[in-house]
Formats: C-alpha cells, sequence, structure tokens
C-alpha cells in the first residue's frame, strides 16, 4: 500500500532553545528563510506524501497559522508583480497536499505522541519526520524510505553512525546487513550508555512505519526518561516481522540544539550563495 501519511510530532517545549521559545514553537525557527517543520513538510511533499499530520500542543498554534492561505498577501504580491515571494509564501501549501492537526494534551513522549494520530492514520503505513533532524539530501530522506518500504514491504528506520560517546543521545539498534545500505534489526535501545550501547548505529528522526507499530504503541509501557518511546514499540516489533534500517545518502543536522541549528544556517545559507565558501556541504562542517 502506498505511503500517503506522514505524521510530524510538534509539541515539545523545545526548552533548549529558551528564550527564543518561550511565546514560538520551536519548530518555526527559521533555517536561512523557512522554518524548521516547512523543510520537514516538503520533505514529505516530495516523497508523494499526500496527508501531514502535526502532533501540537499547547503554544503551537503558529504551526497551523503557517500551512494556512493568506489570500490578501498572496493577491498583493501578485498585482504587484512580486512573483518570487508569491513562489515562496506558496512553498509551505503544496499543491495536493492537507494538513491535519492533533493535539497532544499530556508530554508522554515520541511514541504518545505518535500514537495521538492513530484516529486519522488508521490501517495505513505512515512516515514519521522529525523536524529537529534536519537532513539534506537529494532525493529526500523520506523518498529513500519509501523506496525500501515498497521493495521490502517492511518497516524501515533512517540510521547513521555516530561517536560511541553519544549513544545516549539516540536510539541505537543492532542489525545485519542485507544489501547495499540496508540493514535488518535484530534489537533497538532507546539513549543506551556507550559502555551498553549494542553497536554505534543510530536512529535519526525518519522512519516509515506499518500500521501494526500502532498497536504496539497501545501497549508499550514507559521506558527511558519515564516516556512512552517510539524506539521500544519497533523493538517488539522486530521479534515478529522485519524491521529494517538504511544507511541514508545526505548531511543531516541536528537542529534539536544550538551548535547544530547554527551548522544548518551556515550551510544553507552558503548553499544558496548568500554567505562565501563552499557551497557543498562538506563532512568537516556536519556536527
Ligand atoms: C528521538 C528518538 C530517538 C532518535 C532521535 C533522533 O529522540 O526517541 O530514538 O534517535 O529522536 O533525533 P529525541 O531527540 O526526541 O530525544
Amino acid at each position: 500500500m502506498k505511503v500517503r501519511k506522514a505524521v510530524f510530532p510538534a509539541a515539545g517545549f523545545g526548552t533548549r532553545f529558551l528564550p527564543a521559545t518561550k511565546a514560538m514553537p520551536k519548530e518555526m525557527m527559521p533555517v536561512v528563510d523557512k522554518p524548521l517543520i516547512q523543510y520537514a513538510v516538503e520533505e514529505a511533499a516530495a516523497a508523494g506524501i499526500e496527508q501531514m499530520i502535526i502532533i501540537t500542543g499547547r503554544n503551537k498554534r503558529a504551526i497551523e497559522d503557517h500551512f494556512d492561505r493568506m489570500p490578501e498577501i498572496e493577491q498583493e504580491l501578485l498585482a504587484k508583480g512580486k512573483r518570487e515571494l508569491y513562489e515562496a509564501l506558496q512553498s509551505a501549501t503544496p499543491n495536493g497536499v492537507s494538513f491535519i492537526f492533533v493535539r497532544q494534551s499530556e508530554q508522554l513522549g515520541l511514541g504518545h505522541a505518535v500514537l495521538c494520530a492513530r484516529p486519522v492514520v488508521g490501517d495505513e503505513p505512515f512516515a514519521v519526520i522529525l523536524a529537529d533532524d534536519l537532513i539534506d539530501a537529494q532525493p529526500g530522506v523520506t523518498q529513500q524510505l519509501v523506496a525500501t518500504y515498497e521493495k521490502y514491504n517492511a518497516s524501515v528506520l533512517a540510521v547513521q553512525d555516530v561517536p560511541r560517546a553519544e549513544t545516549s543521545r539516540y536510539g541505537i539498534v543492532a542489525a545485519t546487513p542485507i544489501a547495499p545500505g540496508i540493514e535488518r534489526i535484530s534489537g533497538m535501545v532507546e539513549k543506551p550508555q556507550p559502555a551498553d550501547a549494542p553497536s554505534t548505529l543510530a536512529v535519526v528522526g525518519r522512519y516509515v512505519l506499518r500500521p501494526e507499530i500502532l498497536d504496539e504503541l497501545a501497549t508499550t509501557p514507559r521506558g527511558s526518561g519515564g516516556e512512552i518511546q517510539l524506539t521500544d514499540a519497533i523493538a517488539r516489533r522486530v521479534a515478529r516481522g522485519q524491521v529494517l534500517a538504511q544507511r541514508f545518502t545526505g548531511t543531516r543536522y541536528d537542529c534539536g540544539n544550538k551548535e547544530g541549528f547554527l551548522a544548518a544556517n551556515i550551510a544553507l545559507a552558503r548553499k544558496l550563495g548568500l554567505l562565501p565558501g563552499r557551497r557543498t556541504s562538506d563532512p568537516e562542517e556536519q556536527e
């Protein structure tokens, strides 16, 4: 079945960016000239996804406004011949795409946020995209995962190697290669200490999941940090069916912290020719 829906968890408080995020959702922080959440939505649209399900919470109304049309301003820009700005405005609401906002009223973790989308996702495969992880890739990482999902009919997670000292920031997988860039997952742990990590292969914020994961999530107890973890629900599925890890191609910026956020701004500004320096991403510039 075609992947038509994507879930964007966006209910977190963004405490690491206070005071910037005191009155503004962290997903609205701009990288060059677009908010983080728009990069994520554009990546999903490029992968053929039609329904964007955004999980929001208190203080997140700016996200709904962002994905709404602005007919008065659009008319004015057109009338004044400001075609480029008009098109920039349009890019937030791609044709053929609809937006659904679901409220997560309690902060019970990433797994719980995804579970909030269940009534909208139903019995279909779906993508999960964490806007904090900005990934510059061609084709986009979601499209890379969708292609793998279609080939194997299995859930697939984007992974990359991280330094062992950083395993406690990620979901870490144990996996065996089955094809170039593709591995079969045999185990998963959320945020293990370096000494306990089964490998250094970390899940980054892109997933394409079969709907059974939602059944698992419904009965997944609280895990790391006292939260309901998506990693734990997927780990339970590993025992019952195939779950794949994909070493994607592209450059990831961890915009969940200040260094990664600044690196993304500098790299994308260079790419657009707004700053002097190399236009392509240089591995040394990655966080
Ligand atoms: C979440 C997931 C984690 C994953 C990470 C990627 O953690 O729980 O498994 O590795 O995203 O960014 P968070 O960063 O929300 O704490």
